[in-house]
């Protein structure tokens, strides 16, 4: 084992980390639109009894490879499968999360966008048209979204170039819990507009015929995107865990605060949209369109409060897109580093150059480079598509396989308890097992089959 490898400070520093992976775009556009789409609450429930049961156990299936051999993705498949091809499947979560930043990285530099935008207050004097206009214009001008997308990449690539200590864990730990506080006070906020209730019913009432099997199919996609697995940036952090460190806990600390976290965006911001007598638009429409079209529509009575309502609401998005986007850097990074000759600073840089040059087409794929379209959509919505719905969930799969049925049973009992020294861990040990085994695979074929059929 690599001793001299960086390691989280605590349990606290490691749950902050993946929490702040996993808290992201996912939760504040992805999750209130598509709650109301499947049922309100009817899905919700689906949502959380599939984060516990499907995505949780793969969560500690990635942990458990992670912590166990503290290595990058391609050298902790191998030690436990040496000789085999499992570490294709280390390769394969270098290069999908390095994709995902493609597409990613776009939408980060949008908050970063929108954020300078509100800092001038800019959503609250000019008309609410040009406010919603200014969307489509925006993102398809060629240079305009270079800029934020710029500054985006260029704010992970800092945070990672100062390392896991310095810097993942010194940004996530203080940021996760302010994120918390600042979406937390957002929802009050947005509760208390009049008109608020429709919202509220939205998100509240269980409506069960509305839950098809793709309502189901979504709920399970969902809480896997959420939690950031498939793409090896759960193992990688918990490579960092020190071996006292506990799997278990930090586990379900991230995907506690991952869940509560996506249901207060929910109560955020769709209370606010059927305050302002609007439809929840799906897509990136509904937090780039729409609300800064509420904080106009608000800024008409209330300008200091809406302007700053707007000034908190994006710099929440582009926190939460950030921790994301360290997470998924980070990956390639501890490759590069750990098995070419390449420093930590080096991979980092040429890793982030890389992520900026497919970003830079990913965002021209809305403006000059909208003809090229494979299967249909643009090149960010293809490759959205293809990482989201096929890498991330195969990743997945093959991951949970692998600490199911490969790995020395041993080495994950040890893993898991901490060499059975933990009572708690020792006492659901049987039942992750179970559904490392069984639950979360099957779960993962229901996904494909809701998508594909
Ligand atoms: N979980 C993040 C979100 O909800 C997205 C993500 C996926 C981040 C995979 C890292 C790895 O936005």
């Amino acid at each position: 084992m690599n001793d001299n490898r960086e390691t989280f400070g605590s349990n606290f520093a490691v749950i902050m980390a993946m929490a702040g992976s996993a808290i992201g775009l996912g939760n504040i556009w992805r999750f209130p639109y598509i709650v109301g789409q499947y049922g309100g609450a009817a899905f919700i429930i689906v949502y959380v009894l599939a984060s516990i049961f499907l995505a949780l156990p793969i969560l500690y299936a990635e942990s458990i490879i992670g912590r166990a051999s503290r290595s990058n993705t391609f050298k902790a498949m191998r030690t436990f499968a040496p000789r085999t091809g499992w570490h294709w499947v280390g390769i394969l979560t270098i290069v999908t999360p390095i994709l995902i930043m493609g597409f990613y990285g776009v939408v980060g530099g949008w908050s970063v966008q929108y954020l300078i935008k509100s800092l001038s207050f800019n959503f609250i004097h000019t008309s609410p048209d040009s406010v919603t206009n200014y969307f489509n214009t925006y993102i398809t001008s060629d240079l305009a979204p270079l800029w934020g997308h710029f500054l985006f990449v260029a704010s992970m690539v800092v945070i990672v170039l100062a390392g896991v200590k310095n810097g993942i864990e010194r940004f996530t730990k203080p940021t996760l819990p302010l994120l918390m506080v600042l979406i937390i006070g957002i929802a009050v906020y947005s509760m208390c507009l009049p008109g608020s209730g429709a919202g509220i019913d939205y998100l509240i009432k269980p409506d069960f015929s509305k839950l098809t099997a793709q309502g189901v199919g979504a709920a399970l996609g969902q809480s896997f995107f959420s939690l950031s697995l498939g793409v090896g940036t759960i193992l990688i952090y918990a490579s960092y865990m020190k071996k006292g460190q506990n799997i278990a806990l930090s586990g379900l600390g991230t995907t506690l605060f991952d869940v509560m976290f996506a249901i207060i965006a929910g109560f955020a911001i769709m209370p606010a949209v059927f305050a302002a007598g609007l439809e929840p638009g799906a897509g990136p429409g509904l937090i780039f369109e729409t609300l800064p079209f509420i904080f106009n529509k608000m800024g008409q009575t209330l300008p200091i409060l809406s302007g700053v309502v707007s000034i908190v609401f994006f710099f929440s998005i582009f926190i939460a897109a950030l921790t994301s986007a360290i997470s998924l850097l980070e990956v390639g990074v501890a490759y590069l580093s750990e098995e070419t000759r390449l420093s930590r600073r080096t991979s980092t840089i040429i890793l982030g150059l890389f992520i900026w040059a497919l970003g830079v087409v990913c965002s021209l794929s809305f403006g000059s480079l909208k003809e090229i379209t494979i299967g249909g959509e643009n090149i960010f919505g293809f490759l959205d598509n293809v990482c989201s719905n096929i890498l991330m969930p195969f990743g997945g799969l093959l991951f949970t396989i692998f600490v199911g049925w490969k790995m020395p049973k041993p080495k994950v009992y040890e893993e898991f308890t901490n060499g059975g020294t933990k009572k708690f861990n020792r006492a659901i040990y049987p039942a992750v097992r179970f559904l490392m085994r069984y639950v979360a695979p099957i779960g993962i074929i229901l996904i494909w089959l809701s998508i594909y059929l």
